[in-house]
């Protein structure tokens, strides 16, 4: 059956006043020859105003990255890290890795107690929890092999707002309220004080101005010698971080061959490790493809089961085999394997529920930690652009660099601190994800492009911790097997299951009627949850334009193009 679009507005009216999301203020357009789609309307436009000045994708991806670690400082960043998969035109595809990693002075054990338990919030709170940060050397390393306009051109936005002043929104507002606690515990000085806190009040960040200005001067060497890399050290020796000069200037982004695993007459494009996004999201996709999803119909009692299934099985080998492949020896050729993965679903029964194992772990924390951001764009060239940069939670470990006005990750925490124990996102992980100077730390970010019979068809990815991975596979689903527009593919309710908790979580309306009941008597656990990883999407129409869709979960996504 092909999905309902009016069924589908119903549903989504009922669910409106529960999940607190206004679906009708979905930004969504249609745009001829270029699209961007992202988290915050002051980077859109930023990232619109490059490509009309004739900058390509990477150059609007420059300028718009720069933008958020001004206007979004919760997610944005230049304290971060981030995965760039990207398509030219001519069809050649590329990633490049700027995730964080561990200091040389880590440990393997560093968050464990002399009992060997870990210490809870020493990985996801203060100056402990940094990872080195990956975000400028991505950038720079980005403009450099893809970039057109001058570099300098491409950070003065950001320059420009921080010197200048903008508007908080309401939601970074918020944001900001609710962590002033966390601020003053690990600051000697308040970032963003009370007084400009007012709704249209004008906010300007001369430390974040001056930084970003050496960045313009010095592209790499701005952020990781000199002045602001001595800023940062500081920082880290007055809270008893580990970060060094050395492991600055030693910061390398990688480029890698991406993740590609081909659906039907689709191919997908994504992140190989350190992101765990593209395995598991290519896994889920040949495991679901012997099934007549569209026959089962959306969000009923059989496809629920089957995506669910395939969901369990990825989490499973993600938490087991996947860690930075250049410390450990990931198995991507056999975990991509047909065979094997048709085999992975040979126990998969639709008269009983699987069980994941009898290990126990801790609650998913799914309401406020999942501050990564997002962007998609498509340029008039036909380059396309994902991108997911993180500072892991809202502004990271909440150590704002003194004198420096930019927030430090807290990622270190994506690390499996002790095997089988859930991070803060209810991952558990073991030897392939430990602790070791210089590794990266295991993500679920997911930036993915998608094919259609060989030519572009769309760019999507999402911020929402373990549930990205699982947004991408139903947003994907959605469009390519319910024939959903693709602004009605990105909002509609999502559900999740990643092994570890063994449960279901679905927001408010996922499931059609029965479905839950119908479920739970074969032995399946549920848990309501408010939201999950909001999408960021373009996609190519038949005609050729670009439909960008923005996610009604985060008020301020947006879209913009020509
Ligand atoms: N920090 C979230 C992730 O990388 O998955």
């Amino acid at each position: 059956m092909k999905y309902l679009p009016l069924l589908f507005c119903l549903s989504i009216l009922a669910c409106r006043e529960e999940l607190k999301v206004d679906y009708e203020a979905q930004k969504a357009s249609v745009f001829p020859q270029a699209a961007i789609a992202g988290p915050h309307p002051l980077a859109t436009q930023t990232g619109l105003e490059v490509l009309r000045r004739g900058g390509n994708a990477i150059d609007a991806a420059v300028a718009m990255q720069l933008t958020m670690a001004v206007v979004f400082p919760r997610a944005g960043n230049i304290g971060g890290g981030g995965f760039l998969v990207y398509r030219a035109a001519d069809g050649e595809t590329l990633s490049l890795d700027y995730r964080e990693t561990a200091p040389s002075a880590a440990k393997r054990d560093m968050y464990l107690d002399t009992a060997g338990n870990v210490t809870e919030g020493l990985s996801t709170r203060g100056h402990l929890a940094v990872g080195v940060p990956g975000t400028v050397a991505g950038i720079v390393a980005m403009h450099e092999r893809l970039g057109s306009l001058p570099w300098a051109e491409l950070v003065q936005p950001a320059i420009d707002f921080a010197e200048n002043g903008y508007r908080l929104s309401e939601s970074e507002i918020d944001r900001i309220k609710r962590y002033h606690a966390d601020f003053t515990e690990f600051n000697d000085f308040t970032p963003f004080s009370d007084s400009t806190l007012g709704v249209g009040a004008q906010v300007k960040q001369p430390d974040l101005a001056a930084t970003l200005s050496r960045i313009r001067d010095l592209g790499h060497d701005g952020f990781y010698t000199g002045e602001t890399a001595d800023l940062i050290v500081t920082e880290m020796e007055s809270g008893g971080g580990l970060i060094t000069h050395e492991d600055l200037s030693a910061y390398e982004p990688k480029w890698k061959e991406p993740i590609t695993k081909a659906y039907r007459n689709y191919r997908l494009i994504s992140m190989p490790p350190s992101s765990s996004g593209g395995l598991a999201l290519a896994q889920m996709a040949k495991m679901l493809e012997p099934y007549p999803l569209e026959e089962y119909g959306f969000q009923r009692v059989r496809s629920v089961q089957v995506i669910a299934e395939a969901m369990r099985r990825a989490y499973a080998d993600r938490a087991e085999y996947l860690g930075d492949a250049d410390f450990y020896p990931v198995p991507v050729d056999s975990l991509l394997n047909d065979a094997y993965l048709l085999e992975r679903m040979a126990d998969y029964r639709t008269d009983s529920a699987g069980t994941s194992t009898d290990i126990t772990a801790g609650q998913v924390a799914m309401k406020e930690n999942f501050e990564t951001t997002h962007i998609s764009i498509v340029d008039s060239l036909g380059n396309a652009v994902s991108i997911t940069t993180t500072l892991n939670g809202n502004f990271g470990s909440k150590v704002m660099v003194d004198g420096g006005g930019f927030f430090l990750n807290n990622e270190m925490d994506d690390f499996s601190a002790k095997p089988g124990v859930p991070n803060m996102f209810g991952l558990v992980g073991k030897e392939a994800n430990a602790i070791q100077p210089g590794k990266r730390m295991l993500s679920s970010m997911t930036p993915t492009i998608v094919e259609k019979d060989g030519e572009l068809f769309m760019v999507l990815g999402a911020p929402g911790g373990s549930t990205i991975i699982t947004a991408v596979l139903q947003t994907f689903l959605n469009v390519a097997e319910y024939g959903m527009p693709l602004p009605e593919a990105v909002a509609a309710p999502r559900f999740h299951h990643q092994w570890l908790p063994d449960e279901i979580l679905y927001e408010p309306d996922a499931l059609a009627d029965g479905v839950l009941d119908s479920l739970e008597a074969l032995g399946y656990q549920f848990r309501e949850v408010n939201s999950m990883a909001v999408i960021k999407a373009v996609q190519v129409l038949p005609d050729g334009s670009l439909q960008a869709a923005a996610d009604p979960r985060n008020p301020d996504d947006d879209v913009e193009g020509y």
